[in-house]
């Protein structure tokens, strides 16, 4: 059993491309209600949780409600690739503004894999390009995020997750 030690009062974010597990893990391991997903604010926002030109809107309010759940104490749960540093680098901001610590969880999957299971779902609709993107995204990102203000980075490959447990801790 490997033992995810995460703030039990700060930000965890899910990293991975599209395909890796991100939902699937945050539904195993984590409360509905300390979810927040891209997916779910494109929904809300334009009806389709596939909209990419909900974007921008979503993430708008993605952020505020992680700042809001911050500022109460909640553990909060990021579910979107954040491959990019850029992305992270908001939510971070959103968590040093309200003090508490940020780790990640990196779903290290690999691309051909990733693709394989998109092909099966009825959920997505993007080609392999989208993740090949990503995954050269994810690469970056694996040697830069330690360096990001993230506290613990941990990097799960597919045979690391079915042993996982998160234990929330108190700084
Ligand atoms: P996006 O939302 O598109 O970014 O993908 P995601 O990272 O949230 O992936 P998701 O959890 O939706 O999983 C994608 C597909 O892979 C689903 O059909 C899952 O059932 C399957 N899947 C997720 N995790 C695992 C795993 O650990 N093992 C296997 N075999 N399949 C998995
Ligand atoms: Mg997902």
């Amino acid at each position: 059993v490997r033992e995810l030690r995460v703030p039990a009062n700060g930000l965890v974010l899910l990293v991975g491309v599209s395909g890796s597990g991100k939902s699937t893990f945050a539904a195993t391991h984590f409360a509905p209600s300390q979810v927040v997903s891209s997916d779910a604010y494109r929904a809300i926002v334009s009806g389709d949780a596939n909209d990419q030109s909900a974007t921008a809107d979503a993430f708008e309010l993605l952020h505020h409600v992680v700042d809001v759940r911050l500022r109460r104490g909640l553990l909060t749960v990021v579910d979107a690739t954040n491959v990019q540093s850029s992305a992270r680098a908001s939510l971070v901001k959103v968590a040093k503004a309200n003090h508490v610590l940020v780790d990640a969880i990196v779903l290290d999957v690999p691309e051909s894999v990733a693709v394989e299971r998109n092909r099966a779902r009825t959920d997505r609709e993007h080609g392999a390009h989208v993740v090949a993107r990503q995954r050269g995204d994810l690469r970056r990102s694996l040697r830069s995020i330690r360096k990001e203000g993230v506290r613990r980075v941990h990097v799960l490959t597919p045979e690391d997750v079915a042993g996982a447990v998160v234990v929330p801790e108190r700084p």
